[in-house]
Order: structure tokens, then sequence, then C-alpha cells
């Protein structure tokens, strides 16, 4: 019998992430959507998982971009994250962007990015896995937007001297 899915999203709402846009370009034209689920997955050679939904535009996207590119949130951009977590089309017009290798854009207060060329397309149920290879990246000191059972959070450090 399938575990049940409300159970299994309420398991991993207990799991605390951070927020990334994830971004491709296809020609001239840029996606970007807020994921979560994406992962460091090997120093040699540098590559790095993005778990998206199949069947949707942003999957269409990636996989024709054949890049992308993870702007890892600070704890003041949950606006950016609500902003490409819609349906439909997410461009990036009015936000300040770089570009890096691929052409990805890359949001320019993120707290961290990668740029990455998309290394191979792994399925994974109702998702695809993403492997991408990093190609360039970078990161500054600052809080990290968090994603906890099923809200924004921030880092709340812990009090050594109860
Ligand atoms: C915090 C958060 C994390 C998300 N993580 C992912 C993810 O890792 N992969 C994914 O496919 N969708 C994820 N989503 C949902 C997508 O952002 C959303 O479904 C997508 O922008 C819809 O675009 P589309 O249907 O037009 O392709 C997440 C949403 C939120 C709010």
């Amino acid at each position: 019998m399938a575990f049940d899915s409300a159970q299994q999203r309420k398991i991993f709402g207990q799991f605390a992430t951070g927020v990334t846009v994830a971004s491709t370009r296809v020609g001239d034209e840029s996606w970007g959507m807020t994921a979560n689920a994406v992962t460091s997955l090997s120093l040699d050679p540098p590559l790095v998982l993005l778990a998206v939904v199949r069947g949707t535009q942003s999957h269409t996207w990636f996989c024709e971009g054949r890049c992308f590119a993870l702007s890892i949130l600070a704890a003041d951009q949950e606006a950016l994250s609500n902003r490409f977590a819609g349906k439909g089309p997410k461009d990036f017009s009015g936000l300040s962007t770089t570009t890096a290798v691929t052409g990805a854009p890359i949001l320019s207060e993120a707290l961290a990015w990668v740029d990455c060329q998309l290394e191979s397309v792994l399925p994974g149920g109702d998702h695809d896995i993403l492997v991408g290879r990093i190609v360039a990246g970078d990161s500054r000191d600052g809080e990290p937007l968090l994603y906890y059972g099923g809200k924004y959070r921030r880092v709340a450090p812990l009090d050594l001297n109860p």
C-alpha cells in the first residue's frame, strides 16, 4: 500500500530547508521558480540537484534551457519567494539580476548562488531530479530565509546561557 502523501508532507514539514529561486534561460527569455528540493550532491565533480515537478511549465523550461542557477534567498527575501512560487510565467522584470557563465539570471541580492550546466535528468516519481554541474558561484555573509512546517522562518540563535 502506498504511504500516505499527507503524512509524508507532515513528516518532511519538520525538515527545515533554505529557499532558493531556481532560474534558467531559453534564448533571450528567462524563467524562475521557487525551490527548496535542492541539495549539494557531489564535490568532485561539483554537482547539485534540483527536483522539479514533472509536467509543469517550469520542468519544460529547465529541460529546454539545459542550465540552471540557484539563488539562495536571504531572510528578508520572502516576497521574492512568493513571487516565484505561483503558477504561470515568472520573469525577472524590475529585479536586479546578474549572469555568470550559462546566462541563467542570478538575483543580485541573493545570499549565495551557483550557476550550473544541466548534466542529467533522473526519474524521481512525480518529480524529475535535475543534476547540475556547478560552473560558477559565490556567497556573502548574512541570514538565510528558512522554510519549515509550511511557513517561512528565520534562524534564531541558541540561547547558550539559559
Ligand atoms: C518554499 C517553496 C518551495 C518549493 N520547492 C519546489 C521544488 O523544489 N520543486 C518544484 O518543482 N516546485 C517547488 N515549489 C513549487 C513551485 O515554486 C511552483 O509550483 C511553481 O513556481 C509553479 O510553476 P509552474 O507550474 O508554472 O511551472 C516550491 C514552492 C515553495 C513555496
